[in-house]
């Protein structure tokens, strides 16, 4: 065990000095967990081989799993990508700093330590004061996966951090809650025609404003054991809480219904049911533990709750878990797909009365 230690910076103004002393660490080869505007992420230097070794031991993580580049300036994009297109270019212009990863052909600079023994190497500038001043302090570079055990809910507070990571890491900077609570878009850009890897805050439909084409990896549907996931970390059961859990698709009253029977049966066998609902139907059930995520017409709450509340089942130690479906305008996607990985898949329709929500 090494001693973790747990600084608090203003998220908007983060003191320089703290930072300083926070880059040192991570040039040093050492581990800093740090808040991003999706979730928090535990970084380390990306262009030393060690330090990467080094995030995948701390998270208990498979090292075939890649790990993204954090970078602060698009000038420093050259140093890790071999071949940098143009629809990248106007990618990064829109939507950088923010919630999008891209892929490209890694350079030599890039270890293969970083890259899961991939060529090609995931970049992204996140959106947030402290990430970016820690990403220029440590050099320019910084792999950060989020910054939980591997196999727990990303971490969306520096508490969710120090649960999962105390005594495995050199530092955590607690700048208070995440804005987003969901991972970042990841667009790979080495195929002919780009493909969403994982759906996040940028959505499909905000992508084809800027290019030509976009696909959706056919694998993130879990339809077809045969065509995993592209992205090496889709593919396995992530964001699982401890609970198996089920998402019961239909209409309020019918779910509801549903639900209510499952709990009973839980009840009756001295079990409890965790129940993931919303504030327009938490009312409708009748046992079991109820948590709301948030209204149903606030879809960033609902994403920025999503991963909390499946640690806060963990820790109520409930035996099953019945969730509401979210099929939310524009981040439904990102907060259905990160259910679904959660799930196993295991979705029950019940009948539809036709208004679905
Ligand atoms: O919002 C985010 O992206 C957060 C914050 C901390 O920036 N980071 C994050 O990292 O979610 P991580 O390591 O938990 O997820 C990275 C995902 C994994 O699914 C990984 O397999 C995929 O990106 N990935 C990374 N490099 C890749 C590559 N070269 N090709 C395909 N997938 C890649
Ligand atoms: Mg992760």
């Amino acid at each position: 065990m090494m001693k973790t230690e747990l600084i608090k910076v203003d998220p908007e103004r983060p003191d320089p000095k703290v930072m300083e002393k926070a880059g040192a660490v991570i040039r040093g080869g050492g581990l800093v967990a740090f808040p991003t505007e999706t979730v928090y992420g535990l970084g380390g230097d990306g262009l030393q081989a060690s330090s990467s070794a080094k995030i995948y031991q701390a998270k208990g993580r498979p090292s075939d799993n890649p790990l993204i580049v954090h970078i602060a300036a698009v000038d420093d994009l050259y140093r890790v990508a071999a071949q940098v297109p143009d629809e990248a270019l106007a990618l990064a212009k829109e939507f950088w700093p923010g919630p999008l990863t891209m892929i490209f052909p890694k350079t030599g600079r890039v270890p293969y330590e970083t890259t899961g023994g991939l060529d090609s190497v995931a970049v992204r500038m996140p959106d947030h004061p402290v990430a970016l001043s820690l990403i220029r302090a440590a050099g320019g570079a910084v792999a950060a996966p989020s910054a939980n055990r591997s196999g727990r809910p990303s971490p969306t507070r520096a508490a969710h951090v120090a649960e999962d990571l105390d005594g495995r890491i050199d530092m955590i900077l607690d700048g208070g809650m995440v804005g987003i609570g969901l991972e970042s878009t990841i667009v790979d850009l080495t195929e002919s025609t780009p493909v969403i890897l994982r759906p996040g805050a940028i959505s499909r439909e905000m992508l084809c404003a800027h290019l030509e084409r976009v696909e959706i990896d056919p694998g993130l549907s879990g339809a077809d054991d045969s065509r995993p996931p592209k992205a090496p970390g889709m593919r396995y059961r992530h964001y699982a809480p401890r609970a198996p859990l089920v998402i019961v698709e239909g209409a309020a009253a019918e779910v509801a219904a549903y639900v209510n029977a499952r709990a009973q049966e839980a009840k009756e066998k001295g079990q409890q049911a965790g129940i993931l609902a919303s504030d327009e139907t938490a009312r409708l059930y009748e046992t079991g533990l109820v948590k709301s995520i948030g209204s149903r017409k606030a879809e960033g709450d609902i994403a920025r709750h999503l991963y909390q509340i499946l640690r806060e089942f963990d820790q109520e130690q409930v035996t099953c878990i019945y969730s509401e479906a979210f099929h939310t305008p524009n981040m439904g996607q990102a907060i259905m797909n990160r259910l679904q990985k959660a799930a196993g898949h295991r979705v029950v329709r019940v009948p539809d009365d036709g208004h679905r929500d």
